[in-house]
């Protein structure tokens, strides 16, 4: 950190509260257009999430929301949620595209994210995910060819560079010998690999990610010791959702069981229409600390130090990035989940939010 920045900080932290570095939101699915209210008061009254999404809802209403928008519709609402997440300390955030599965769509989201960064300071690393979901108007397998040999390309070409592939290996969605389809085209093309793994069903995900030497594996409420030893071995960053088991009435991943086999897991809040609508990372953090059982520094590291990993950052990333507390320890970040927002949030030496007290 430069001595400016840390002038800065000894100026706006109150004698009561701390400084923390600012916070990386390391799973996203940022943008989209429509909602999905409806769905989530029927999942309430006890519909599976999987039911609604073989029956056309889930994903593909949001998919087909998000074709009809426009790229500045698109910008208009992840500009609205990246100032709201800025209000919340986070300083770098991981966005997926996803929404359109088809090239043109897939495009538009990757153009949204080109603009979204020269017009507001949250950093945004860009995951490219066409195989997020099945079209309806092709097969599986049609798809992740078409993926594999039209998207892809394209996306390695796209200004907006993104820097990882990810892939929903799931029932309904894809397999894992189609998932592995997709991670095959996407190291030779040089991305960065990243998998939605064992959300409702183990197929195997994990152990693809670990086989593959992945960034990061996420979600992981399904999977099991043999699975995290695959992790570490391949030296893939599992990031978990919280807020998602929270959203969906599932039981959370087991945070604690990672730890002690080795591994450094991340948290993300998933932000998304239909899993999970939940978009403050401190809120998931309270999550963790409550419902995974980290310690409230562990929570802190997972939005830190370890979700720069899960992005392929170095440690250094962000030194001038901050987040200034109004709040004695960290601990009252998870206990005032309900409303915890940092009093400032710097990014790059610079002030660019300051909330209310
Ligand atoms: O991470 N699991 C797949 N994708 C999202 C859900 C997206 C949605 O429901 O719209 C997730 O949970
Ligand atoms: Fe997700």
């Amino acid at each position: 950190m430069s001595p400016e920045t840390q002038a800065l900080l000894r100026e706006l932290t109150p004698p009561n509260g701390f400084a923390a570095p600012g916070l990386v939101d390391p799973h996203t699915h940022l943008l989209f257009a429509g909602e999905r209210a409806e769905e989530y008061v029927r999942r309430a009254a006890g519909v599976h999430y999987q039911e609604i999404a073989a029956s056309g809802g889930g994903i593909l209403s949001t998919v087909r929301a998000t074709r009809q928008a426009t790229k500045d519709q698109l910008v208009e609402l992840g500009l609205s949620r990246l100032k709201t997440m800025l209000s919340f300390g986070v300083t770098t955030v991981e966005v997926k595209t996803g929404y359109g599965l088809t090239l043109k769509d897939e495009l538009k989201l990757l153009d949204a994210i080109f603009e979204l960064r020269q017009l507001q300071p949250v950093e945004i690393v860009a995951t490219f995910m066409p195989a997020h979901a099945v079209p309806p108007e092709t097969s599986a397998d049609a798809y992740i060819d078409h993926v594999c040999e039209e998207m892809l390309p394209a996306a390695k070409e796209h200004p907006a560079e993104p820097k990882f592939v990810d892939v929903f290996c799931e029932k309904g969605a894809f397999t894992l010998a189609q998932s592995r389809k997709v991670f095959q085209a996407a190291a030779r093309l040089g991305f960065g690999l990243k998998i939605h793994a064992d959300e409702f069903n183990n197929l195997g995900g994990s152990q693809l990610a670990g086989y593959w030497e992945a960034v990061s594996a996420e979600h992981l409420l399904k999977s099991d010791q043999d699975d995290w030893r695959m992790l570490v071995e391949g030296g893939v960053t599992p990031v978990l959702l919280p807020g998602t088991a929270f959203t969906l009435k599932e039981p959370y991943a087991n945070a604690r069981g990672m730890i002690e086999t080795g591994l450094k897991p991340a948290i993300g809040t998933d932000f998304n229409p239909g899993s999970c609508p939940i978009i403050s990372l401190p809120f998931v953090m309270g999550l963790a600390v409550l419902y995974m059982g980290l310690t409230p520094d562990e929570a802190l590291a997972a939005v830190t130090a370890n979700a720069l990993q899960a992005l392929a950052l170095p440690p250094e990333h962000g030194a001038d990035d901050a987040t200034i507390w109004p709040y004695p320890s960290v601990a009252h970040i998870a206990y005032n989940m309900s409303v915890a927002r940092p009093r400032f949030v710097i990014k790059n030496g610079q002030v660019v939010c300051e909330n209310p007290v």
